[in-house]
């Protein structure tokens, strides 16, 4: 399999920008500005290329709902907010290959009409925020940047915000209430943000990596960017494995690629220990038992056993792992990051991290779990975002699957605590 994504990882020389060019950046905007915009918005509607921020929403069909003949500026927005749990991919992009990322920038602003593009990135990238910042001047001082790019008459200016440090602000509206200069509080949809976005203008707000697929795809076409992956979802995709594997890191796989195969790719399981679970798509996703973890990793493989796809943050758990205390650290994040907006999710995450933890500590009650799933039921379809929801997929699954646990904990058996989860 091509590497689209990661082949210049680990290379620090790659960033720079006659390096990058060498290695094949930039070379795809003369001709994707010799091209109708509309020409390429199909191009990567044909790719079948998915965003690939969590909810996995096919890129082509989002650009094609800006307004046709808008008066108004459209914005393209780049979320870079990568706060969820396990989820490590875009900080990747970032710090080795940022021109990979321009360079889709400016040929999906040129298909969207778009002049003005924001990088809201994760206010604790910092060093990556420098990274992308050098890069950015370089792209400047190269004329990809700025005034009548390669000489075809198209204008871009790309500035990057950074964030401060809130998991939710990487919920688009959120996002645009923080550029905005608001508080990240979500925003009631619709309207979605690609009719009514940033300053109530057209707005498309696009993954890091599902940007960096552009460049790549317009170079060689769709049918080459479909020859892997799935059917409903091509392409290549970077997962980020963590847990309890030899070698933690982000692999570049097929999109179907075998989950057990991704776990091999991370090195494998520590010597001597067993498969118990995987939580397949970062701390919202609902946690899959050993016994559903031989499936692909296509969003719709991982929808049939239960979870999903979403950030594809790997987190693989194996038999050392107490599931009470891994549910407890999904939970307690979950309560520190409600932004308070929705009664529910205030009032909510905060009871569940408070009964999960009552458990861990050995001082539930029996009736705590049928509790525990009346409060999540109570978090689905009531809000304005789904944090909520994604606080409540973690804690169903791990009762549904491990109350065993959950209930010897609360006869004071203990679990054999060799090691933590590294969540
Ligand atoms: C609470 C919450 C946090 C999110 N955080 C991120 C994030 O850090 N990065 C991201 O790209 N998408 C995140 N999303 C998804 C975005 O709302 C949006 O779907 C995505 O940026 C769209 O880009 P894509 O179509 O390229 O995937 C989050 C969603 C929610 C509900």
């Amino acid at each position: 399999m091509e590497k689209i994504l990661s082949k210049h990882f680990n290379q620090v020389e790659a960033r720079a920008i006659d390096v990058s060019i060498a290695n094949g950046r930039y070379s795809r905007v003369a001709k994707a500005l010799s091209m109708k915009p509309d020409e390429i918005t199909s191009v990567i509607k044909e790719s079948g290329l998915r965003g690939r921020g969590g909810a996995g929403f096919p890129t082509g069909v989002k650009w094609g709902f800006v307004p046709k003949g808008t008066q108004k500026p459209v914005y393209l927005c780049i979320n870079a907010d990568e706060s969820e749990p396990g989820t490590f991919k875009d900080r990747e992009i970032l710090k080795w290959d940022p021109h990979l990322l321009i360079e889709g920038i400016i040929i999906s602003s040129y298909a969207l009409g778009c002049h003005t593009c924001y990088i809201y990135i994760r206010g604790e990238y910092n060093d990556e925020a420098l990274i992308l910042e050098k890069a950015i001047d370089e792209a400047y001082e190269k004329k990809y940047l700025g005034k009548n790019i390669a000489g075809k008459g198209f204008d871009l200016n790309v500035y990057v915000h950074r964030g401060a440090g809130a998991y939710i602000c990487g919920e688009e509206t959120a996002l645009l209430e923080s550029l905005e200069g608001n508080r990240g509080y979500p925003r009631l949809k619709p309207p979605f943000p690609a009719v009514e976005g940033l300053w109530k203008c057209p707005t498309i707000v696009n993954n890091v990596e599902t940007i960096a697929n552009v460049g790549p795809i317009i170079e060689h076409g769709a049918a080459w960017y479909k020859q892997w992956g799935s059917e409903k979802c091509p392409g290549t995709r970077l997962f980020a494995v963590s847990g309890h594997v030899q070698k933690p890191g982000v692999y570049e796989a097929a999109n179907d690629i075998r989950l057990l195969d991704l776990i091999e790719m991370a090195g494998g399981l520590r010597s001597g220990r067993k498969l118990k679970a995987v939580i397949p798509g970062g701390a919202s996703a609902p946690v899959l038992p050993a016994h559903l973890c031989d499936i692909k990793m296509d969003p719709e493989s991982i929808a049939q056993a239960g979870s999903m796809a979403g950030s594809s943050a790997v987190m693989v758990l194996d038999d050392s792992t107490d599931m009470v205390s891994a549910c407890r650290t999904l939970t307690d994040f979950f309560a520190h990051e409600s932004c308070g907006q929705c009664t529910p999710c205030r009032e909510g995450s905060p009871w569940l991290a408070k009964l999960i933890r009552r458990i861990d500590q050995g001082e539930g009650k029996a009736s705590d779990l049928d509790l525990l799933l009346e409060i999540t039921k109570n978090a689905v379809g009531r809000t304005i975002c789904v944090f909520s929801e994604a606080n409540a997929a973690p804690v169903q699954s791990f009762i549904k699957y491990f109350s065993d646990e959950f209930l010897a904990r609360m006869k004071h058996i203990q679990p054999k605590r060799e090691s933590l989860p590294v969540l």
